[in-house]
């Protein structure tokens, strides 16, 4: 019996909903098809918008859509976005596949799409091949009410209001493929455009995100902190989130590995590549926590996930992969770090949300299929908003290699507004079941009900079989003397929700 310890009196922090956050790139079929399709393509759509992808998006509370990459950011050139959709400039996407981006899906439509989302936004600008001018007109053209040349731009193509941009990243893995730029080159570029990235209501500021790290990059992390921190009271607001990019290749960066072919020892040791990301926050917090005593910078974890090899048959550069209940645990341990690191992780974005890499929802012409991801961040959405408590549980190391063993069980637990306590336990183990006892300090448990996501490791969604994969209801746990007493399967994430008297 492994004892699961909760203390409902200890609130540890505020769970921001943004760590539920998602990315979407002009990446392969995760825009065009899998969200935005020709009006009269036949799948049915509100301003090309799908009407299949948006309801499961908002039963699965999406709080917040990164935009338009990734990558793409750092070559995309948001005028050629605008306007007369017959006259918007066409252009290669030479990151993804060098397919024709023929830009019909640029500002107006992210916008329409958020708000059809009722989620926040996330605008990631250009600083590898973009202008100073050409981000803060951007910004100006969002977000200006008054009388201004982009203000007045925006309102001749049609949208009279500003709209609400909640997030701006300042160029995207500017490391690598946004710029090749050294740690210092590229902070004083930092600080110079993020100057112009203005806030014109004040009552909604921007939030910037300085672009950060690659995995265990801590020299990037030092070199940026260094310059972006030098003399920052001249710099007040000058810095909100840094960026921390972490992807699972369970065969490394080269092979990748793939997503439905693999045995257990594979199993663990995707699991165990997923748990270092609690590392890097650890050693890239302890190097931050050096510049902001304050801790008023954030991490934005806005790309996480799975990266396998592409699904046979398909655009290598397209990254379309499947998902299986292997995925389910990489987004549980995932979301249930984040919760553990809700103190400095202000925001999180899986990679990405449809049709690329660990995404929630696959689509193939008119179908759609929701992937065990979906079922996950479907059951982990009552942490949103949430707060923090402290918990432990016992746990054993498993698996078949040394340097890949993982902990039997992972958790998080957080109390919501209405009072409910929402416990999020993963068991890790591909074989074996574990008998929990949870026990609350100095609590009346009155009720408990329970969700769960499980099956075989390699079960999954396809089109032909859409719910092999799901939630169901999980009644396996009973109040013993005032104590949650239940087993929880071998491969599954599982959501519980308790009242206390
Ligand atoms: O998500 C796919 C790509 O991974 C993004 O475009 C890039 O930022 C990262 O390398």
């Amino acid at each position: 019996m492994q004892k699961l310890f909760i203390n409902p009196k200890h609130q540890l922090g505020h769970i921001n909903p943004e760590i539920q956050g998602h990315f979407s790139e002009h990446l392969g079929r995760c825009i065009y098809e899998g969200i935005f399709v020709k009006e009269d393509s036949g799948i049915p759509n509100v301003n090309g918008m799908r009407k299949d992808v948006v309801a499961a998006l908002k039963e699965m509370q999406i709080p917040v859509l990164r935009w338009p990459g990734g990558c793409f950011a750092d070559e995309y050139h948001w005028k050629d976005g605008i306007g007369p959709k017959e006259t918007r400039k066409k252009m290669i996407n030479t990151h993804w596949g060098g397919v024709t981006e023929d830009n019909s899906f640029g500002t107006h439509e992210f916008m329409e799409l958020c708000k059809q989302l009722g989620c926040k936004t996330y605008i990631n600008g250009n600083v590898g091949s973009g202008t100073v001018q050409e981000m803060s007109e951007w910004v100006e053209y969002m977000t200006f009410e008054g009388v201004s040349p982009m203000a007045d731009l925006r309102k001749a193509n049609g949208h009279e209001e500003p709209w609400r941009v909640d997030y701006f990243g300042v160029g995207n893995e500017n490391w690598g493929c946004g710029g090749n730029m050294t740690p210092e080159y590229y902070a004083n570029l930092y600080r110079r455009y993020q100057t112009y990235v203005r806030t014109y209501n004040h009552e909604r500021p921007i939030k910037k995100i300085c672009g950060g790290p690659n995995i265990d990059d801590y020299n990037w992390t030092t070199g940026v902190c260094d310059v972006c921190f030098r003399a920052p009271e001249f710099l007040h607001g000058f810095m909100d989130g840094l960026s921390i990019h972490y992807y699972t290749h369970p065969e490394g960066w080269e092979i990748k590995g793939s997503a439905l072919d693999f045995d257990e020892k594979v199993w663990y040791k995707t699991l165990s590549k997923t748990l270092y990301i609690e590392d890097l926050i650890n050693h890239h917090g302890a190097i931050l926590d050096k510049y902001d005593k304050q801790h008023k910078v954030g991490f934005v974890v806005d790309e996480w996930g799975t990266w396998y090899t592409c699904e046979p048959g398909t655009n290598p550069g397209f990254l379309y992969q499947q998902n299986t209940i292997r995925d389910a645990l990489v987004a549980g341990i995932n979301l249930n770090i984040f919760n553990k690191h809700c103190d400095r992780v202000m925001m999180a974005n899986i990679a990405q949300m449809v049709n690329v890499l660990q995404a929630v929802i696959l689509t193939d012409g008119d179908k759609m299929i929701l992937t065990p991801t979906y079922h996950v961040f479907n059951m982990y959405k009552h942490h949103q908003d949430a707060e923090l408590l402290e918990s432990y549980v016992e746990s054993e190391k498993i698996g078949l290699e040394d340097q890949f063993m993982v902990p039997s069980l992972n958790e998080s637990v957080s109390i919501a507004k209405d009072g409910k306590i929402h416990i999020t336990l993963n068991n890790l183990s591909a074989d074996r079941d574990y008998e929990i006892e949870g026990i609350l300090t100095d609590t009346s448990v009155a009720s408990v009900k329970g969700e769960i996501v499980t099956g075989d490791m390699h079960d999954h969604n396809t089109f032909e079989d859409p719910e092999k994969v799901k939630t169901v209801a999980f009644d396996g746990c009973k109040i013993v003397d005032n104590k949650l007493v239940f087993t929880i399967p071998a491969c599954s994430v599982l959501h519980l929700e308790v009242t206390t008297d």
